[in-house]
């Protein structure tokens, strides 16, 4: 599973009850060599783990900062995502980033919970526009890979997504993703104990077109996918290409 390219999708705050049984029918097989899954709003988890296939991993969007059960109106914790059949969860998406103003400490705890709970986080940095016209991007997620510290990591995925390449419909450059992947890998490697799995996926207007060339690059071992995963068609041709 460690060696495979990764596909994961991202819906987002999208899709109907009714999207999730064509969705799961549509995404057809997964290769050999490609682990894929979509992480779906809370309600329709349960619903998508029952009629995916084994193949498909079925995935939250975020998770609480608490992780005990009480008085946290609104709140969903790690226990209650993998109760209901999560198996991972995107964590520090720069939206959470953006619009719930989620800081370091809130992904330290967020990390912690899902892992106690046997989650899989897939942590998600990236820089903005501004920062990187400011040299800055490197610096940027330098700071964003920190919240790895202090935790026991057998199993490490980590979404490289420039903020500015989300939903913009403009990737990230080759020679922009290998410097950056190449970088990740260095800074995580300062994180885990020696041995650990470690997937790095790129994000950020990842489309059928565009992927098999992105998924060539270095250190780029897999995709996190939002726009383009609410079509089970083009999710299925990401999943394709990987193969
Ligand atoms: P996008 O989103 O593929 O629509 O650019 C990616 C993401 O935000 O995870």
């Amino acid at each position: 599973m460690w060696q495979k390219k990764w596909i994961l999708g991202n819906w987002k705050m999208n899709g109907r009850a009714a999207m999730v049984a064509d969705f799961a029918a549509a995404c057809g097989a997964v290769p050999d060599g490609v682990v894929a899954g979509v992480a779906v709003p809370v309600p329709y988890v349960q619903a998508m783990r029952a009629v995916l296939p084994d193949s498909l991993l079925c995935g939250a969007q975020d998770v609480s900062r608490f992780d005990v059960d009480g008085a946290f109106t609104g709140e969903v914790n790690a226990a209650m995502l993998a109760d209901v059949g999560a198996q991972f969860v995107i964590v520090g998406h720069s939206e959470r980033r953006q619009y719930f103003g989620e800081d370091a400490a809130d992904l330290s705890a967020k990390l912690q919970h899902a892992q106690a709970a046997g989650l899989l986080p897939v942590l998600c940095v990236g820089e903005t526009a501004a920062e990187r016209e400011a040299g800055r991007e490197m610096a940027v997620v330098s700071e964003q890979l920190s919240v790895l510290k202090d935790k026991n990591w057998d199993n490490v995925v980590v979404a490289y997504e420039p903020v500015w390449a989300i939903g913009s419909g403009r990737a990230a450059t080759v020679a922009q993703i290998e410097q950056m992947h190449a970088f990740i890998y260095g800074e995580i490697l300062s994180y885990v104990a020696q041995g650990a799995n470690i997937r790095i996926l790129y994000g950020g207007s990842v489309n059928a077109d565009n992927a098999p060339a992105l998924l060539k690059i270095a250190h780029v071992d897999g995709a996190l996918v939002g726009g383009a995963s609410l079509r089970a068609d083009s999710f299925a041709a990401i999943i394709r290409a990987a193969g």
